[in-house]
C-alpha cells in the first residue's frame, strides 16, 4: 500500500542527498581523465567507435573481443594516439567463467573500473517457425546471458568501489517490432536487457548509474542486411543508416559526470525509426 500524505512529509533521515561533486562547466564534465572503461564488442562496428570516443575524451580503456584479432592493434592504436592506457581481452561473454576472470584481470591491470560498456551482440534474424532451438540458444546466450554476466560481475566490482556505471547496448528491437524482417528472438532479447538495465538502476541506487542506449539500423556488420536495407532508408525519418560516429557522443555522455543525475534511462538512437 502506498504512504499516506502525512507519511510522505515526513523527512527521511539522509535526504536530501548532496549535489555530486563535479565540474560545472560541461566541457569539463565530459572529460574522461583518469577513468577506466570497459567496452566489450569493441573490435569494430559501434564498439569500436565507442572505444575511440573513451580514448579521445582521455579514458584508460580495455577492450574485449572475441573473434576478431583486430582488437589487439585497434587497441595499441588509440593507446598511442590519445596518450592513454588500453588492454585487449579475448572474452567469449556467454562464458560466466571467462567474464568474470576477464573483469577481474581488467581490476588487477588498471585498478579498477569505473565504467562497464556492455555492447556484444549477435543476432540470427529468422521467423521462430523457421530458427532452430540451438539458434535460439545462440542468441539468448550472447545477448542476454552474455550482458547479465557483465552486468553481475561488473556490478559486485562497483559495489565493492562504492561507483560504477554500466551502459548496455541494446536496440530500437527491444522496442519496436522493426520490419520486414522477422526476428522475434533477437527482438525479445533486447526488450530483456532494455528492462534488466532499468531494473538494475533501481538495485544498484547506492553505488552505481544504469542506463541503455537503443540503436536503429548503424552502418555496421550488424546493420541493415539486403533484404531490409531499403525499408531502412524508408522507415527512418533521416532516410539511412546511422554512422558509428554518430553514436559517439551518446556513449560518452552516459560514461561522464556530464549525465550525473541520469539512470535508469533508455535512449533510442535510430534517426526517427520508431517515430512513426
Ligand atoms: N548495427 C546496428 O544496426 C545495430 C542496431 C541495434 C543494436 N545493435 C547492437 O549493437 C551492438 C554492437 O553491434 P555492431 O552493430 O557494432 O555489430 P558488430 O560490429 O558485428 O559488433 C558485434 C560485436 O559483438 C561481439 N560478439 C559477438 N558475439 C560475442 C561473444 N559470444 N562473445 C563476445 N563478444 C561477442 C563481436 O566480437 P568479435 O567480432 O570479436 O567476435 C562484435 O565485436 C550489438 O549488441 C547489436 O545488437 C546494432
Amino acid at each position: 500500500m502506498s504512504m499516506s500524505v502525512e507519511d510522505c512529509t515526513q523527512a527521511r533521515e539522509g535526504f536530501p542527498r548532496p549535489y555530486p561533486n563535479t565540474p560545472s562547466n560541461v566541457l569539463e564534465q565530459l572529460r574522461l581523465t583518469g577513468k577506466v572503461v570497459v567496452v566489450n564488442g569493441a573490435a569494430d562496428g559501434i564498439g569500436l567507435a565507442v572505444a575511440e570516443a573513451m580514448a579521445e575524451a582521455n579514458a584508460n580503456v580495455a577492450l574485449w573481443y572475441n573473434s576478431n584479432e583486430a582488437a589487439v592493434e585497434r587497441s595499441q592504436a588509440l593507446a598511442k594516439i590519445h596518450n592513454v592506457k588500453t588492454a585487449a581481452y579475448k572474452v567469449e561473454v556467454s562464458d560466466h567463467n571467462q567474464v568474470y576472470e576477464a573483469i577481474a584481470t581488467v581490476v588487477r591491470d588498471f585498478g579498477k573500473i569505473d565504467v562497464f560498456i556492455a555492447n556484444a551482440g549477435m543476432a540470427i534474424s529468422k521467423p521462430i517457425l523457421e530458427q532452430t532451438v540451438d539458434e535460439y540458444r545462440k542468441q539468448m546466450s550472447v545477448n542476454v546471458d552474455g550482458v547479465l554476466f557483465c552486468a553481475k560481475y561488473a556490478g559486485e566490482v562497483f559495489k565493492r568501489q562504492g561507483f560504477g556505471n554500466l551502459i548496455i547496448t541494446s536496440s530500437m528491437s527491444g522496442h519496436t517490432v522493426n520490419v520486414p524482417v522477422d526476428q522475434p528472438v533477437y527482438n525479445a532479447s533486447k526488450a530483456f536487457v532494455t528492462h534488466f538495465g532499468k531494473s538494475l538502476a533501481r538495485e544498484w541506487r547506492e553505488f552505481a548509474r544504469v542506463n541503455i542506449v537503443s540503436p536503429g539500423f548503424f552502418d555496421t556488420k550488424m546493420g541493415a542486411s539486403p533484404l531490409a536495407m531499403h525499408e531502412a532508408y524508408r522507415m527512418s525519418s533521416l532516410g539511412r543508416q546511422g554512422h558509428v560516429k554518430e553514436i559517439k557522443g551518446l556513449y560518452l555522455y552516459l560514461a561522464s559526470d556530464a549525465s550525473s543525475y541520469m539512470t535508469g534511462t533508455d535512449v533510442l538512437i535510430d534517426g526517427g525509426y520508431v517515430l512513426p
